[in-house]
């Protein structure tokens, strides 16, 4: 087994990280396990019987709404022989029930019934689905540990992690976030870390993301990063505990540039802002829009989109995305978002080939003894600032360090 003492410096990282087998099984256990887990939002289950599937790591569970609207996570296994209950990525049951002996499980995994009851030589108590350790939300968003060892919800958040979910929510005049739409999953032959890290790398938008900027020029990242070395005012953000920004709103040169239109063209909903958050807060929002960041481990807050980072094997893994729909605001205003999420995302998009193509020839490019990758761009001129982060020019891979940090803390976790 490789020493992970051996595989992190402070700004290098040993490529094998991204290779070893045996590190990948202890990440599976580290970090998805011991560690809190992003598995999915309240939107996603608006009724009874509502259910998606997710995984905390390589453990599928099922995230369900019950007839009383609460939000249960359970294993999607049967307690019996364990079989999966469910298969595909969303429905509605009424129950969950086998389909090798019909044994049947309520919303929140209780035991219901099965047939021949007469034979059961253990107590039915002790038949019910099991349960992570841990599950805890905040605004919607629900998160589990399956060890039930990592502390509370609210110190894996932190204030950073905690204020970035905050910030997606109150883009909603309502404050409700709606990830109804679908996820569409993108499957690539790399480590899922090298996806937190290019999601969060603000160095390689002019030079892997080129064509894009000849396609649509005129974008609010040609202000945000695009201007030169000097000129641009972007900046990354390491928020501690793994969370991770790319704070492109530093460099818009105007409100709404992230949605590509001006006050006029959306006043209803520059108004229903203001009256719900008064126009303070309202003018911040409309001038940052959404946060570029990620909650360590597994949950990207791209923009207009939000993504799952889901770890298949050492050296392939899904990205599945949806777009970030908004409560309080019309219809066209969320088909707005559902069009710019379709041009960015996806194998067919704009952005996410490019990423792939880059992860994959990565993991290639490592093979299997590894060699050093260097992660010290901007350690010149990394500052920390009043609130404790630590803080960098957009281009600087302050991110990323951030996130190696955190997940060296966690490897080495007793
Ligand atoms: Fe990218």
């Amino acid at each position: 087994m490789i020493d992970v003492e051996d595989l992190v410096r402070l700004d290098a990282i040993d490529g094998r990280a991204y290779t070893d087998a045996d590190l990948y099984r202890l990440e599976l256990e580290k970090i998805f396990t011991n560690g809190w887990v992003f598995v999915g939002h309240e939107s996603e289950v608006p009724n009874a019987g509502d259910f998606v599937t997710r995984r905390l790591g390589h453990d599928p569970v099922i995230m369900v709404r019950d007839r009383a609207a609460r939000i249960h996570v359970v294993a999607n296994r049967c307690a019996h022989r364990g079989v999966s209950l469910v298969q595909g990525r969303a429905g509605n049951v009424g129950s969950f029930q086998c389909i090798f002996h019909g044994w049947t499980y309520g919303h929140d995994g209780t035991l219901k019934g099965m047939p021949q009851p007469g034979g059961l030589a253990v107590a039915r108590e002790d038949c019910s689905l099991d349960r992570p350790g841990r599950v805890a939300s905040h605004r919607g968003f629900v998160f589990a540990n399956q060890s039930g060892t990592a502390g509370t919800l609210a110190d894996h958040l932190g204030p950073g992690g905690t204020e970035l979910l905050d910030w997606v929510c109150d883009l909603s005049p309502t404050g409700q976030v709606d990830l109804s739409a679908g996820w569409l999953g993108q499957e690539a032959t790399s480590n899922w870390k090298m996806w937190a890290e290019s999601d969060l790398d603000g160095y390689h938008l002019g030079s892997l993301h080129a064509s894009l900027w000849r396609a649509v020029p005129g974008s609010q990242y040609e202000a945000a990063v695009l201007a030169g070395e000097s000129k641009v005012t972007a900046t990354t953000r390491d928020r501690g505990r793994g969370h991770i920004e790319l704070e492109f709103w530093r460099g818009y040169d105007r409100p709404l540039a992230w949605l590509g239109v001006t006050r006029e063209r959306v006043a209803d909903y520059v108004d229903a802002l203001t009256e719900a958050h008064g126009s303070e807060r309202a003018e911040e929002l409309l001038w940052r829009g959404p946060p570029h960041a990620l909650i360590f481990p597994n949950l990207f807050l791209g923009e207009m989109n939000l993504a799952i980072i889901d770890p298949t094997a050492v050296d392939r893994t899904v990205h599945y995305h949806t777009p970030l729909l908004l409560g309080g605001v019309s219809t066209s205003f969320n088909q707005r978002i559902l069009r710019q999420s379709e041009a960015a995302m996806g194998p067919a998009g704009f952005l996410l080939p490019d990423d792939a193509a880059a992860a994959e020839r990565l993991q290639i490019a490592f093979g299997h003894s590894g060699g050093w990758m260097d992660l010290s761009r901007g350690r010149n001129r990394e500052q920390i600032d009043e609130r404790g982060d630590r803080v960098g020019h957009v281009s600087d891979e302050v991110p990323v360090r951030g996130f190696w940090r955190h997940w060296h803390e966690m490897m080495v976790a007793p």
